[in-house]
């Protein structure tokens, strides 16, 4: 098929600013569905034309749909200001209205892409906007606090925020060179901040990067808003899920750290969508992917998900056509309506279709912590075993934010924490007399756990103020400690995200840790261990332990911790795992 590109068409934003967009379009007479894609990244980004991020533009049209790539406004050649988050529903809605005049468009328009990508898809859906019939987020954010600037137990995204508010900078900087306007000193500049990230992960206080807040002032009311106040509520689309009433396609990874939003998204459509198609019309996807493009192959270095599991291979164009056949050409038969879910099980490593997520036959089974002589390391004997603990005991070590735990693997971005995402093996970190571990014994058959994972604790801390960790690892007969999922909660945020309240040193408090989601088989010979901690920094900042606005304070002002896991029949801590038995 001949395909025909217009570049550079301007798209009027939703005060008339001129906004540049690319057109792909089947040369054919009759008007056609069109699939928007709204981005910050620049629509000349060539990973479009290739499906290891994205759905393919050409097999898009091939299929016979015109594809439009438009940069957000701010960014590239688009024109106005980019201030992330709050002109993209109305910028959505005015390009969705735009394209429906235009004569090569039947009037029906989908929405495609990756990340913030995503989120701009969720920002123009809330808005209601005719003509718009279904959206397709891939390891997108549907509640920005929740993913990527904080995260759904109160930590700050500590890495995401600062590397993409960091190469956002940097973009600004090309972007006035290219308009003629400011010093081609910045682009030294730009590149300094861009090449010692690590180095500003670790730099406090955390509100203190000039440079960076002078080129994206977002980065300052990030920082000014940890609790989920009134700021990120309305800046989160998923709040009010019943504005939304288009089906939704959403594709995500396990070691993503848009996971939470994702299946957030898919559960909260499901349930509140505000009409019965995108109530009945959601799809999940997930694979075992982190979020760069290339972090997507399945393979990492300590874990290889074989062929299958490859972004490439997982049917993400074809599944797109089908999606959007469905909803914008209304084909029914183009999609299984009986199983709107498609997962990748690790350990057997196979895809497999599902009725629903959560999976409807999930048993969600306690698995209690005990030690005897300490769970400290995994030379310890901390113990994680179904039938809970006769005797009572506490594991307690010492949280020194001057000596956090290194972030190793897991949903970090992977760009600049020294880190690849993704199941590293744990052994390095688990050889820290700060990390508690609790391991089942050899696995004589194999378990599927498969689903959101918890952990329940019965804690106690020295300060008003700390957090507490948890790590998912699958324990490979070879010693591998490969990780699967993780999670953090700020004590101050155990009840609320959005009221804080203090701790009472000494005293033992239950709290919950959500360590998000996975779906592996651990088989024969491996084992099962639960891995508890204070810190996994830079991929979360770390507490300073004080109770106070930990953005505003500097590495000297923070304090030790002395903290504590109890167990046994008056402190049942135990790990809460979705078992899947079929
Ligand atoms: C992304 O679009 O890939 C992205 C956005 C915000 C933080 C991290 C990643």
């Amino acid at each position: 098929m001949r395909i025909l590109i217009d570049t550079d068409i301007l798209v009027p934003g939703h005060d008339g600013t001129p906004l540049a967009a690319n057109v792909w379009r089947p040369d054919v007479p009759e008007p056609a569905p069109v699939l928007l894609a709204r981005s910050p990244y620049g629509k000349d980004d060539l990973n479009v034309l290739v499906d290891d991020i994205s759905a393919n533009v050409h097999a898009l049209v091939e299929a016979g749909y015109a594809v439009v790539y438009q940069s957000c406004r701010g960014t590239f050649r688009s024109e106005g200001t980019f201030t992330p988050h709050v002109d993209e529903a109305a910028d959505g809605a005015a390009a969705v209205a735009w394209l429906r005049e235009q004569p090569w468009c039947n009037g029906t328009v989908g929405m495609l892409g990756t990340s913030y990508v995503g989120l701009t898809q969720w920002y123009a859906a809330a808005t209601g906007v005719e003509g718009l019939a279904a959206i397709a987020p891939l390891t997108a954010p549907a509640d920005p606090y929740l993913a990527p600037w904080y995260s759904p137990g109160g930590a700050l995204s500590l890495d995401s925020l600062l590397t993409w508010t960091t190469l956002m900078s940097t973009n600004a900087v090309m972007r006035d060179l290219t308009l003629g306007k400011g010093d081609p000193a910045e682009i030294g500049t730009a590149v300094a901040h861009v090449t010692t990230l690590p180095e500003a992960f670790a730099s406090t206080p955390l509100h203190d990067h000039a440079w960076v807040r002078s080129r994206m002032p977002a980065l300052a009311d990030i920082l000014a808003h940890p609790t989920r106040d009134r700021f990120w509520t309305d800046l989160a689309p998923l709040a009010t899920p019943e504005r939304i009433s288009v089906p939704a396609l959403n594709v995500g990874g396990w070691y993503d750290l848009f996971l939470p939003s994702t299946l957030q998204a898919y559960r909260t459509m499901r349930e509140r969508g505000g009409s019965a198609e995108a109530r009945a019309g959601q799809r999940l996807v997930i694979g075992p992917w982190a979020h760069m493009g290339e972090h997507r192959s399945g393979t990492f270095p300590d874990r290889d998900h074989g062929p299958m599991a490859a972004f490439q291979f997982a049917e993400i164009t074809e599944g797109h056509v089908a999606f959007f056949d469905r909803w914008l050409r209304g084909r029914a038969d183009a999609v299984d309506d009986d199983h709107p879910v498609r997962i990748f099980v690790m350990g057997i490593d196979e895809w497999r279709d599902e009725a629903d997520w959560p999976l409807p036959d999930t048993r969600y089974t306690d698995y209690h912590l005990s030690s005897t002589a300490g769970a400290h390391t995994a030379a310890g004997d901390g113990l994680l075993s179904v039938a809970p603990p006769a005797v009572e005991g506490h594991d307690t070590y010492l949280y020194d934010p001057h000596r956090p735990v290194p972030s190793l693997g897991g949903p970090v971005l992977g760009l600049a924490t020294g880190t690849h995402a993704g199941p590293l093996d744990q052994r390095p970190v688990e050889s820290r007399d700060d990390v508690l571990c609790f391991t089942t014994p050899e696995l004589t058959a194999p378990v599927e756990v498969t689903g959101h994972v918890a952990v329940k604790l019965f804690v106690s801390s020295s300060a008003v103020d700390t957090d507490f960790t948890g790590k998912l690892v699958d324990v490979h007969p070879d010693g591998r400690a490969v990780l699967l999922c993780e999670g953090i909660l700020r004590a101050r945020y155990r009840r609320s995200l959005a009221e804080p309240e203090p701790l009472t040193p000494g005293e033992v408090t239950e709290l919950t840790v959500d360590l998000g989601a996975t779906s592996n088989v651990f088989l024969p010979g491996h084992r099962i261990r639960l891995e508890v901690s204070s810190s996994n920094f830079p991929r979360y900042d770390r507490n300073s332990n004080t109770g106070g606005v930990i953005a505003e304070e500097r590495l000297a002002d923070m304090v030790p911790a002395v903290n504590a896991v109890h167990h046994g029949p008056a402190h049942p801590s135990r790990l809460v795992l979705p078992l899947i038995e079929r």
